[in-house]
């Protein structure tokens, strides 16, 4: 690609923050990591992507990668409700699959879950189970995104960080939406015409990578979220408090790599998938 990891974020991020006019990692930082997920598809890839992805798609993976949180509420997919994310107990920050994630319930177990199903998605298939594979896809888009938000592996307790209330400079909110929102909101307030923001690129061959060479390995971003959950999402933001300018600039380099992880992992899983090879580095 062109352009260097660093503008491809910024610019994506201003791109959702034109189409939606609102930012959050709700629907437009969901939108952001498709749209670097997309722009990192092999040819196959993306020929297998546009095969399974429904007509109201248009041909973009970003379209429909908040439909997860579209349905979630409704009495007919209120099962997946939980899928969202995988909290450990209070104070633990540590993440432990068979502690955190009870019945392989959780957005760990849902990756695992969805990414098998696509695994088992033969060229022939794709057009006989369609509409489960479209399910899968549309799932596995969106919770790549959530396994990223630090929050989505939070405490029991204060349920990811929805429980603690707090102000985000004059705005009561709670430090969960802070972190699906308002620091990215924030950021496009502040730094709207320029394009700002850390280098990557020479990390992104450590981000595709899994042990042991496994197709996708949603444990390590779970567990790189509780920690940053503990050392930067819940530290100096007790309820109660008011967060400003130097939480604000502290963490907005984390939530950019998170998006930026979220994308390339989620092109890189669906690479290994659906073509043998990968262009980003193998894993
Ligand atoms: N509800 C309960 N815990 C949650 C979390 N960590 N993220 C989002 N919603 C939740
Ligand atoms: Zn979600
Ligand atoms: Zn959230």
């Amino acid at each position: 690609m062109g352009l260097s990891l660093r503008t491809w974020v910024a610019s994506i991020i201003l791109l959702t923050h034109l189409v939606h006019g609102a930012l959050g990692w709700g629907v437009d930082g969901h939108y952001s990591v498709c749209k670097i997920a997309q722009s990192y598809f092999e040819e196959k890839t993306l020929v297998a992507v546009k095969k399974l992805l429904p007509a109201f798609a248009n041909g973009e993976l970003a379209n429909v990668c908040s439909w997860a949180d579209e349905i979630k509420r409704t009495p007919e997919w209120s099962w997946s409700y939980t899928l969202h994310f995988a909290n450990t107990p209070d104070y633990k920050c540590n993440y432990d699959y068979s502690r955190d994630c009870p019945n392989d319930w959780c957005v760990t177990g849902a990756i695992f879950n969805y990414t098998n199903q696509l695994m088992s998605a033969s060229e022939d298939s794709l057009s006989i189970v369609h509409y489960n594979l479209t399910e899968a896809l549309m799932f596995v888009a969106h919770f790549m995104g959530d396994i990223h938000q630090p929050l989505h592996e939070g405490f029991f307790g204060d349920q990811g960080g929805n429980k603690i209330k707090l102000n985000w400079y004059d705005q009561e909110t709670n430090l969960h939406r802070v972190w699906d929102n308002k620091i990215i909101d924030s950021a496009l307030e502040k730094y709207y015409n320029s394009s700002r923001s850390y280098d990557w690129s020479n990390d992104v061959p450590s981000w595709v990578s899994c042990p042991l060479h496994k197709i996708v390995c949603p444990n390590l971003y779970a567990s790189e979220s509780i920690d940053l959950a503990c050392k930067c999402a819940y530290k100096d933001a007790t309820a109660g408090t008011t967060l400003g300018d130097d939480y604000f600039i502290s963490r907005l380099p984390i939530v950019e790599k998170r998006i930026a992880q979220g994308g390339i992992r989620l092109a890189a899983t669906l690479n290994r998938i659906f073509y043998p090879k990968p262009k980003l580095a193998t894993a």
